[in-house]
């Protein structure tokens, strides 16, 4: 490429105009101060943690719903705010944060319980929970001790994305947590636990499940008209003036809107959207940007999910595909030789029928009842993705060396 090009696109990159105006608005982690139509739920998780203020232990809460329905939001609006009284109080209370789908393992999910609470700052080296080479019982009983023997913490720990920590690890560090109380003396933990699968309870052991829902909550999707709100809000905060129009604003909506309600999807439309109108070097964003943002969205998100599959549920998929009938029989049937083929141990029919329901949500297949006239009815399960992006999604995966998705 001669010097002469990147030379103007360069010179193209900053004399052009730029849309919008504060890009950090649009981000993931931005959390706005307003949250429109989440007024019940934030006045309901700070009454129930409003008591910490006063020494007293706030009930364990449960919050669920759908992505993008700003649990993380709502919940980082409370803490922030909780924060700032206590400090105004001259009153201690602790409230680590840990997000168990990034911290990816139960030690690491316990590591950073370490880390937010300042236990690795510590003198004493046995007191802390170093990164790696601890058990994770002995990791447990230090944090434990920390709170009841050493410093009588009022601790409110929050772990976002908690059934991803039960998928991996089962629920012992959930167990632990939520029985500590009963031993300890000074001190005490609750816990808020946030999840975006409804069934998330059904993989806890019942003592788990009632300690842990002393409190629930539900937050509900987003409706279209909530959708265009929230989105009129952002875009007056993201972008310049007329860069955004009405109609660019209810086609993201609406589209967000149809499916799950998610906020999230809606932003993600609008900012990138705007990418594309910039790219063009237009002065505004217009309806067809979003039509292609939510092509570009779709395509990457469903590669992002099919590459982070466990390798059952990749191998599961790969029998839908080449099954002919499509019926939950049959694709468990093509799905155990395929197993045979990678050396896998295949699961029980059981489970096969529980990760087919799992894509079924995610929206990477249909499942459509078809009726055989007087021989009954019967599943036709399909896939949605095109084979392209299976395939690109797929080819890296060591355990599926011999993949041939030619045929
Ligand atoms: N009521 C609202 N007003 C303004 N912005 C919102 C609102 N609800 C959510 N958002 C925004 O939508 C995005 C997604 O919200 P959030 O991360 O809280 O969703 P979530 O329920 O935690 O989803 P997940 O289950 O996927 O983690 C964030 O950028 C957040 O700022
Ligand atoms: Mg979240």
């Amino acid at each position: 490429m001669s010097d002469d090009l990147l030379d103007s696109i360069f010179e193209k990159a900053v004399s052009g105009r730029t849309l919008i105006k504060n890009r950090r608005t649009l981000t993931i982690d931005y959390v706005p101060d307003k949250l429109p139509f989440r007024d019940e739920e934030t006045k309901t998780i700070a009454q129930t943690l409003s008591v910490v203020l006063k020494g007293a232990r706030p009930s364990n809460l449960l919050l669920f719903g759908k992505p993008g329905t700003g649990k993380t939001a709502v919940i980082k609006n409370v803490v922030q705010r909780l924060h700032q009284k206590a400090k105004e109080l001259g009153i201690e209370v602790t409230v680590p944060f840990v997000n168990a789908k990034t911290a990816n393992t139960g030690y690491k999910v316990l590591y950073e319980i370490a880390e937010n609470m300042g236990i690795n700052r510590e003198e004493e080296k046995k007191l802390q929970v170093h990164f790696t080479g601890l058990s994770m019982g002995e990791a447990t009983d230090r944090i434990l001790d920390f709170i009841q023997k050493k410093k009588k913490l009022h601790v409110v720990l929050i772990i976002d994305e908690v059934d991803s920590l039960v998928d991996k690890n089962g629920d012992d560090i959930l167990y632990n947590f939520t029985r500590a109380n009963e031993q300890m003396s000074g001190g005490f933990i609750s816990l808020i636990g946030i999840s975006n699968s409804l069934t998330f309870k059904d993989k806890l052991d019942p003592r788990v499940r009632s300690s842990l829902s002393e409190e629930e909550m539900v937050f509900n999707p987003y409706k279209v008209e909530q959708l265009q709100k929230i989105l009129a809000e952002r875009a007056k905060l993201a972008f310049n003036d007329d860069v955004v129009s009405s109609a660019v604003i209810n086609l993201c909506a609406a589209m967000a809107g149809r499916e799950n309600g998610d906020a999230r999807k809606a932003i993600d439309l609008l900012r990138v959207a705007a990418e594309i109108a910039e790219r063009e070097r237009l002065d505004s964003v217009e309806e067809r940007h979003v039509r292609f943002a939510l092509e570009k969205i779709e395509k990457d998100t469903n590669y992002e999910v099919l590459k982070n599959s466990t390798t059952h549920t990749k191998i599961v998929i790969l029998a839908i595909m080449k099954s002919k009938n499509g019926n939950t029989g049959e694709v468990y049937d093509v799905y155990s030789s395929l197993c045979n083929n990678f050396e896998h141990e295949p699961l029980t029919q059981r489970r096969i029928t529980q990760i087919i329901s799992e894509l079924d949500q995610l929206g990477l297949i249909t499942s459509d009842v078809v009726s055989k006239g007087r021989y009954g009815r019967s599943q036709r399960i399909k896939i949605t993705v095109p084979t392209l992006t299976v395939r690109e999604a797929f080819k890296d995966d060591p355990s599926l060396s011999t993949l041939d998705l030619a045929d």
